[in-house]
């Protein structure tokens, strides 16, 4: 917790209290005992239920108004503090400040005379709400301000000018409460482009908002590691749906569709998300969106360990890796807007014509290429199982005892090559398919169109981020369910 060092001054003794470590991580405590707020959040001073004060000297403060209605300083109360100005509010006034500035969130992001600026406090206010409630558990109090500030935020991106200009501003660098802002105002943009009614609006900013709140507890420093996890974090990871579910589900009178949302971003409609892995008919199109809004945001954020993708390079290595992992309409929909300009940070000048074309985003020069999954988390690597044996030494089952090598799940983005064509590059003729399986002696994965039986292809395994290139034979090719072809490819050599 802060140090709440009391500091002397005109009525420099006011009572401290706890305050969230989000407070001190984006507000400015130059003055010990007293949180430095700009001026604009809080609105006309005269009417606040609590003193406010203004710096004075290097270390101390000065009161602008006393507490409590007209009294014998009532002449200072009706002074107003400038646009830019910061004011000061004693630590113990903490909650009674919170609740000022979420209460007149809308008034904020309505007064056009701010400029930018108003995005920019209003993703503060938001954000250290969230903040709050990733420190302790989602209680209901706590809910009940999100789904209050909700409202507000749904309300005022009726506006569509004004959403896409905040979308514009979204915060880059990730933390799990900035994120959650930023998934709030992608989802709210996606769900009005396809089409779906504004009266949902509130209830779904909440949804989007509360999404991630079984990360709650969870330290942020598990979200920020490069590479694969360790199998204790990868729980934390798996888990937080569910987490963050069982808690919101006890929050009395709250929609059915918010938990519904927590439970299920991270489900994926070929089955292999988690925690449940439910099918694409069991998910409610609110999961399909915040999941595809989630992934989108994540690419496009800055990490301790990456920079942040351009939309356009999210976008496309979403696209690519698409195929049974997200909901086709909310891919369409990402890249519709993606090519409309609207997902472009305000500082991203030519964005969208950054990436290079004919080259998935995300690789690098002369570099391995980046996948889908190198940008998220990535599952701990099993090192009890190997490829040619079957853990445990039982005998593999009927159907399979036809089978050389014994096969593995094997979610992946994987780059296939043709190397026979008669293109004059790779670059032309390669293309990116979603893993079902992998064996020692060959692999099934995914395609949207079907391929000769007999072609020779160089398929690139991600593995670890790192990668190897193998060599295979296309064998088999069979259409699926919703027009998806499986493909088997037998190696030329071992894996
Ligand atoms: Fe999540």
């Amino acid at each position: 917790m802060l140090d709440r060092q009391r500091q002397a001054g005109d009525g420099g003794d006011r009572p401290t209290a706890q305050v969230p470590e989000c407070a001190a991580a984006e507000a400015d405590f130059v003055i010990g005992g007293y949180l430095a707020v700009p001026a604009v959040l809080l609105g006309e001073t005269a009417r606040l239920r609590f003193p406010v004060w203004r710096k004075q000297g290097e270390s101390r403060v000065a009161r602008v108004r006393p507490a409590g209605p007209a009294g014998p300083g009532a002449a200072e109360a009706s002074e107003s503090a400038g646009p830019s100005e910061m004011l000061y509010v004693a630590l113990g006034d903490y909650y009674l400040y919170r609740r000022q500035v979420e209460s007149r969130l809308g008034l904020l992001l309505g007064d056009a005379a701010l400029g930018d600026r108003r995005f920019e406090l209003a993703h503060l206010v938001v954000a250290q709400l969230l903040g709050e409630m990733l420190e302790s558990w989602p209680g209901p109090e706590l809910v009940e301000r999100i789904e209050r500030v909700a409202g507000q935020v749904a309300e005022c991106c009726r506006d569509d000018a004004l959403l896409r200009r905040w979308l514009s501003l979204r915060a880059e660098a990730y933390s799990t409460a900035r994120h959650s802002v930023n998934v709030c105002l992608l989802g709210l943009l996606l769900a009005r482009s396809l089409g779906w009614a504004d009266t949902d609006g509130p209830v779904l900013a909440a949804a989007l908002l509360l999404h991630d709140s079984g990360k709650a507890g969870v330290q942020d420093a598990i979200w920020e590691r490069e590479g694969r996890l360790r199998p204790g974090d990868w729980d934390l990871v798996r888990q937080h749906p569910a987490r963050g579910a069982a808690w919101l589900v006890h929050v009395s009178g709250l929609d059915g569709r918010i938990v519904k949302v927590a439970a299920r971003h991270h489900e994926q409609p070929n089955g292999h998300g988690y925690p449940g892995g439910l099918m694409s008919g069991d998910l409610d199109p609110w999961s399909r969106l915040c999941a595809a809004a989630d992934t989108f945001d994540r690419l496009s954020s800055s990490r301790s360990f990456r920079g942040a993708l351009t939309a356009r390079q999210a976008a496309t290595m979403m696209r690519a890796g698409a195929i049974g992992r997200f909901d086709r309409e909310m891919v369409d929909g990402l890249t519709r807007l993606m090519l409309d300009g609207a997902l472009d940070r305000a500082n991203e000048a030519g964005g969208a014509a950054a990436a290079p074309a004919g080259r998935p985003d995300g690789e690098s020069e002369g570099g391995d290429p980046a996948t889908l999954e190198s940008y998220l988390p990535l599952p701990p690597l099993k090192a009890d199982v190997r490829l040619d044996e079957r853990p445990g030494g039982q005998p593999p089952p009927r159907h399979q005892q036809r089978r050389r090598f014994s096969r593995h799940p094997y979610s992946m983005c994987c780059r296939v090559s043709y190397l026979r064509a008669g293109a004059t590059s790779q670059a032309h003729i390669s293309f990116w398919v979603t893993a079902v399986d992998l064996s020692r002696g060959g692999m099934q994965f995914v395609h949207d169109s079907s391929m000769p039986l007999g072609e020779l292809v160089s398929i690139f395994l991600p593995d670890g981020g790192r990668g190897r290139h193998v060599r295979a034979m296309i064998v088999r090719c069979r259409r699926g369910a919703g027009g998806a072809c499986f493909i088997a490819a037998r190696f030329d050599c071992d894996p």
